[in-house]
This record gives structure tokens, sequence and C-alpha cells, in this order.
């Protein structure tokens, strides 16, 4: 992590909790993260929690998020949910391309686009995942697939997202055979793969936009592994599940990330 990027931690529920749950995670959070300066951390509940979660988190230095929105402000799209929603209901973050949505509900690269596109209009703030499968890993085409995934994703959003790309854009690699089964990558090939995709960023939104991005590593993210993968220079934070419906652990992955920032 570099002194110019404060580090961001954002907890993914995924289809996860209760309500009660909901509230308890972010109560046994909320005090412990007031005293953790020098990272942003985020709560990404499922949409039916983010009320209840961010009731307890309201004025405070934990911000919330999104799983996933739809395109649109509003209208007859049945069972969506629109950024406009999200950011009435106190969110900050959306999580968009996550390779679950990708890969189970057959989100595509086009669709992340005008997703992203629509978040950032609203003002919210994506964390647009990429990362490789198991097989392109094996071809040696990480780089190639996650480069592409990004082209996609920031595809003539350069003016959109303008010299204040850092505010705007928080960018996630998740290689898809790193989650959740409690092998990540090394720090060392996160970290390159990291650094690949900051040169992407060069190349999309130019020089001193893609230097103020932050990029998060996900997938099999523990307080054990946290410390090691936050060393590379190139990792700013990370995008963790599991590991973020235990309260300590996620405070102690926030916290690593505060102490590699400082
Ligand atoms: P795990 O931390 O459970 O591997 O999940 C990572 C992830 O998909 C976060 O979005």
């Amino acid at each position: 992590m570099t002194d110019k990027r404060r580090p961001i931690v954002a907890g993914n529920w995924k289809m996860n909790t209760t309500l009660r749950d909901a509230r308890e995670l972010a109560t046994a959070l909320r005090e412990p993260l007031a005293g953790l300066d020098g990272v942003d951390s985020v709560l990404c509940p499922p949409f039916v929690y983010l009320i209840a979660a961010g009731e307890v988190i309201e004025q405070s230095n934990v911000a919330l998020g999104a799983q996933n929105c739809h395109v649109e402000s509003k209208g007859a799209f049945t069972g969506e949910v629109s950024p406009a929603m999200l950011v009435d209901v106190g969110c900050r973050y959306v999580i968009l391309g996550h390779s679950e949505r990708r890969r189970l509900l057959k989100e595509d690269d086009a669709l992340i686009r005008r997703k992203l596109e629509s978040a950032v209009a609203h003002g919210l703030v994506p964390i647009v995942c990429t990362g490789e499968n198991l097989a392109e890993n094996e071809a040696g085409r990480t780089t190639e697939v996650v480069g592409g995934q990004l082209r996609a994703a920031l595809h003539g959003l350069g003016g959109l997202l303008g010299d204040d790309a850092g505010a705007k854009l928080v960018v996630a690699y998740e290689p898809v055979w790193a989650i959740g089964t409690g092998r990540p990558a090394t720090a060392q090939d996160a970290g390159a793969t990291i650094g690949s995709i900051r040169r992407t960023l060069v190349e999309l939104l130019g020089e001193a936009a893609a230097a103020a991005v932050r990029i998060q590593y996900g997938g099999s993210v523990t307080p054990a592994n946290a410390a090691e993968l936050f060393a590379q220079p190139e990792i700013d934070g990370a995008l963790v599940g599991g590991a973020s419906l235990k309260a300590p652990d996620f405070f102690a992955i926030c916290r690593a990330a505060a102490a590699a920032g400082l």
C-alpha cells in the first residue's frame, strides 16, 4: 500500500445473515472501527437489511454498500433495486460485476458497464470486480482476462470519472478460484496482477487518475493472511466474504489495512 491511497476494506456479506444477525454484526463493528484511523471500512449487507445495518452505523466512520443495483433509476423492473434507492437508504458504495453474478446470474461485461455508468451518475462509488477462473489462470491468461473485464467496464467512462476517479471508483481483483476456497492467491501474485490492473487504468483514465484509484484484493482473505497481502505496494485493501461475517475477523483485517497504510 502506498501513502497516496487510503486503504479500503469492504465486507461482502453475500446472501447471509438474518435481520437480527445484520444488526448484531453492524453493532459489534461500529465501536471498534470508530477507533481505527487510516482505513475506509464498508459493510455490504443484503438489500433487505441495508436500512437496519445503516441505522446502526449512521453518523459513524463505517460506510454502507450494496451488493448490486439495476441500471435504471426507477420504473417497471419487477424485483430490481435502483441506484437512486440505494442512495436514498444511505449507501455510498455498490459492488458491481461480482464473479458470482457474472457466473450464476449471467451478467456480462456490457451490462456491468451500464450499471457502472448509472451508479457513478447517481453518486455511488462502484466497487468493480474482476477476476479470472481456474482454467484461465492455469492457461496463463490472468492479465488478459482481468484487463479485458476492466476495459469493458470502463469503456468510454473516462469523462464521467474525470480527474476525480480516485474518489469515484474502486476496483477489486478477485480470482474466482480463490473465493470461498480457503486458498487465496499468494501476496506476490495478487500484487503483480493488481499492478497490471493499474497499468490498464493508466491506459483508460490517465496516469494521475489511475494512481489514485484504490484496488482491493478479494478471495479467502483472513486475519492470518491480511498483513502479508497489504504489504504489497499495489494492494490497497480487501473485499472480504466469509471473514466479514465474523466481527472480530473483519475488524482484524481492517486493522491490518490501517497499519499497512501508515
Ligand atoms: P471469500 O472472502 O469468502 O473468499 O469471498 C470473497 C468474495 O467473493 C468477496 O466479494
